[in-house]
């Protein structure tokens, strides 16, 4: 059994920076490839990244949910190139402790791959951090922002930090999905 072909490449997108685009049709719960990067520490995390000091968001972090997140910056594959749509035709799954990036809908050859980021603040989502985690996905259902306030149940918890940070969070596992190799 030979390699799986990419399902995508890398080009300029006009949501931001370089993007990810079907080579090919993509079938409905393809598993399009793995979210693969550094395991680091959310402590970690928040030192490489402070978003405090930037205009505009730009990280490679996954959040898993052990306190601990993948930053695909140095080791990471070209899955870090997908960008985030609030009307997305990919999600992201955690499998374990592992992402994986699945088609939600059949993708058409030359569409441009995209999940909702659901980019989790630690804080109010007011102007400033609206502005600082603006959307460009230009979709009729854009939130105007990658962000999402954190749910309530974990704001009570201790531990949070008080400036507007984030990082991507991953839903709860699934499985039995169509793998690609
Ligand atoms: C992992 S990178 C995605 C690849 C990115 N296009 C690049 O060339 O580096 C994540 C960053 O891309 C940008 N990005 C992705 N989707 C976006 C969107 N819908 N609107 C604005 N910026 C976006 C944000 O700066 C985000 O922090
Ligand atoms: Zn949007």
């Amino acid at each position: 059994m030979g390699t799986q072909k990419p399902w995508f490449e890398l080009r300029r997108s006009s949501i931001q920076g370089k993007g990810a685009f079907a080579l090919r049709d993509i079938p409905k719960d393809t598993r399009v490839i793995e979210y693969t990067g550094e395991r680091i520490s959310a402590e970690e995390a928040s030192a490489r990244y402070d978003d405090s000091r930037a205009k505009r968001h730009h990280t490679f972090l996954f959040e898993l949910g052990d306190e601990r997140c993948i930053d695909a910056k140095r080791i990471g594959n070209d899955a870090r190139y997908i960008n985030h749509s609030c009307e997305p035709n990919c999600e992201a799954l955690q499998e374990g402790n592992r992402i994986f990036i699945y088609a939600r809908k059949q993708i058409p050859a030359g569409a441009e791959l995209t999940y909702d980021y659901q980019y989790v603040i630690d804080g109010p989502l007011d102007a400033e951090t609206r502005a600082l985690y603006a959307c460009k996905c230009g979709t009729r259902k854009c939130r105007g922002t990658i962000a999402v306030a954190r749910p309530r149940k974990k704001l009570a918890k201790p531990a949070k930090r008080s400036n507007a940070k984030s990082s991507k969070t991953a839903k709860t596992t699934r499985s039995k999905r169509t793998a690609s190799r």
